[in-house]
Order: structure tokens, then sequence, then C-alpha cells
């Protein structure tokens, strides 16, 4: 009885373990980039990834670098259909698309060939309605604004996190704190 518990916490452990398999990445359409090694989207277990509006979300990406560069940037573009029409909303990473200060095991500039691990902690912003579907374009940009490594990821998106369960929204934090303050 005992054993069979044990056995059955370890499995529990081991699937939630593996759980955190990313999604489906595809090729990017835009722009010419080569696809990185790897890319894991925390909390996103299948393809579209379902993540919650106004939670910060790790994207670890392990990429080649093509080239030297001394430095790089990331931007995203979000694609929302309309009948077969795609329409590409670029959206504002701020210093957030600094790539070089979000390298984990390496710092610019970097060299052909490298590989590189890098975390981009992805603000999913209230301009993606609740419920909505897109698909979004990452791209690392190199000195010479050409693609060091581009991937698309659809996803769809969900209703906030109970206060309770939110990460570090800090937008959210701040309206909390004044909710205290008022009472
Ligand atoms: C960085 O981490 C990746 C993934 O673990 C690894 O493949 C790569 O060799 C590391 N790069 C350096 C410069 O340590
Ligand atoms: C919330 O509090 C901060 C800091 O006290 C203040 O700067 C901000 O204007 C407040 N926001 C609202 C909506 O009251």
């Amino acid at each position: 009885m005992f054993q069979s518990v044990l056995i059955c916490s370890s499995l529990m452990v081991a699937v939630i373990g593996f759980s955190v398999v990313g999604p489906e990445i595809s090729e990017c359409i835009n722009n010419a980039g080569p696809l990185p090694l790897a890319a894991r989207v925390t909390g996103c277990t299948g393809t579209p990834c379902v993540l919650p509006q106004l939670e910060d979300v790790p994207i670890d990406i392990i990429f080649r670098a093509v080239h030297t560069t001394v430095s790089m940037s990331t931007t995203a573009t979000a694609f929302f259909s309309f009948g077969t029409m795609q329409l590409p909303i670029p959206f504002e990473l701020s210093e957030k698309s600094v790539t070089c200060n979000y390298l984990i095991n390496s710092t610019c500039p970097v060299k052909t060939g490298s590989i590189l691990l890098y975390t981009l902690d992805f603000f999913v912003d209230p301009v993606f309605p609740i419920g909505s579907g897109t698909t979004i374009e990452f791209t690392v940009w190199g000195d010479h604004q050409d693609a060091m490594m581009c991937f698309r990821v659809p996803l769809t998106v969900q209703s906030p996190l109970p206060l309770i369960m939110q990460r570090k929204s800090s937008k959210v934090k701040l309206s909390s704190n004044n909710r205290t303050n008022g009472i």
C-alpha cells in the first residue's frame, strides 16, 4: 500500500516534470531567420499554447549564432486571422527587446557558431483579447538587421489567473496595492 503510494507519487512527479513539453513551433513567414535548436514556453503543454492574460511567461530558447554580432534585438509580431488574411501587428517588448541582457550562459558580443541560451519573459498583454487565437513570430536580429533566429508559435489567450496565483505582473500588483491603500 505504502509502496504503491510512493510509486504513484513518483510517477506524478515524473509526469509533472515532463509536462513542460514545448508547443509546436514553425518557421517564420515574414523573415528568413533560421529556427532555434529548441524553444520552450513555460506552462505551455500543447498546440496552440494556452496562456493566461497578464502573466510574464518565460520562453527558453536555444539558438546558434549564425554570425558574429555585437548586439541583438528581439521583436515580436502577432498575426490575427481575418478570413483568409493574416494581419500582422508588431508589439513592443520595451527593455526586453535587448536580447543580450537576457542571455543565460553567454554575453555579447557573440561569435559565429556559439550556442546561446536565451530567456525571453513574454508579457501576455491585454491587447490580446481573452479567447483570441493568434500566432506570434519572435525574431532575434543581429547587427545588420538580419534575422539570427525566428520562430512562430500559435497561442490562445485565456482569462488572467486569480490574483493569488499570479506570478509577477507589476501592473496587477500596483492596482492591488492601490486597492489596499484605499481600504
Ligand atoms: C549554453 O547552454 C546551451 C544549452 O544548455 C549549451 O548547448 C551551450 O553550449 C551553452 N553555451 C555556452 C557558451 O556555454
Ligand atoms: C496607484 O498607486 C501608485 C503609487 O502610489 C500611483 O502612482 C498610481 O497613480 C496609482 N494608480 C491609480 C490608478 O490610482
